[in-house]
């Protein structure tokens, strides 16, 4: 059952220092993440530019952890290719960005890697649920996509428990993702209790406040002994 697995922490790369973006991607590591969290931002399909392919690249080079690669980019199919690189790399495309949603996902799979589907806080579960048997992922943002250290919008769980009782009514295997504004505090407790089993986290993990180490620390303390409802 989906409430009942490990919980996953994905330390979302857009908060790090740049300067030092290979120390902090090793830091990030040796404190115990799961995956790193790699958001890919176009300047249309969100109103901000991070990095491509170069710089994942990079990252791929400071770890031997999956890259959970969030694409908020338009047309996405055309630049998944070049993310794609180790066996172990994920693709999450954005529901709004793929007419062809089920074409999309379809060729992720084809090259035998994991595949997940994003949805703005704007946009409902039924987005998503055509192709939800074939997602390893489905990612709920609980902010407006485009930039770290925002606010949590907690109505985003209500979407996250319809996945979840959908997910485990149908016996999908897809694990619920949720990015955006999740803290060591209320937030995250209520993603997991909601049915979230990854927790990607930006400024919660890279911040000026205290060392990764001591960050990612009290964001699976915060967690613990929680479960889904
Ligand atoms: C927002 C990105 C997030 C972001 C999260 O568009 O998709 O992954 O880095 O940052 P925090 O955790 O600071 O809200
Ligand atoms: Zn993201």
């Amino acid at each position: 059952m989906v409430s009942e697995a490990r919980i996953l922490i994905a330390p979302s790369v857009l908060a790090a220092d740049f300067a030092h973006l290979g120390q902090q991607v090793r830091d990030a590591t040796a404190a115990g993440a799961d995956l790193i969290h790699v958001d890919v931002m176009d300047g249309r399909f969100v109103p901000n530019l991070s990095f491509g392919e170069v710089v994942v690249d990079a990252i791929r080079q400071s770890t031997h952890l999956p890259l959970n690669i969030h694409l908020m980019i338009v047309e996405p199919e055309n630049l998944i290719p070049s993310f794609l690189k180790a066996p172990t790399d994920q693709i999450i495309v954005h529901a709004e960005a793929c007419p062809h949603l089920h074409r999309t996902v379809s060729r992720v799979k084809d090259q035998g890697k994991q595949v997940g589907v994003a949805i703005n806080p704007g946009t409902p579960v039924s987005a998503v649920e055509e192709v939800l048997p074939y997602l390893d992922f489905v990612l709920v943002m609980t902010v407006n996509p485009g930039f770290g250290g925002q606010r949590f919008i907690a109505k985003a769980l209500d979407k996250v428990r319809r996945l979840r009782r959908i997910i485990q009514e149908e016996g999908y295997s897809a694990r619920i993702e949720v990015d955006g504004g999740v803290k060591a505090d209320h937030t995250a407790q209520e993603s997991v209790r909601a049915g979230a089993s990854i927790l990607v986290a930006g400024t919660a993990i890279f911040n000026r406040e205290e060392p990764v180490l001591q960050a990612m620390e009290r964001l699976r303390a915060s967690i613990s002994g929680v479960r889904g409802e």
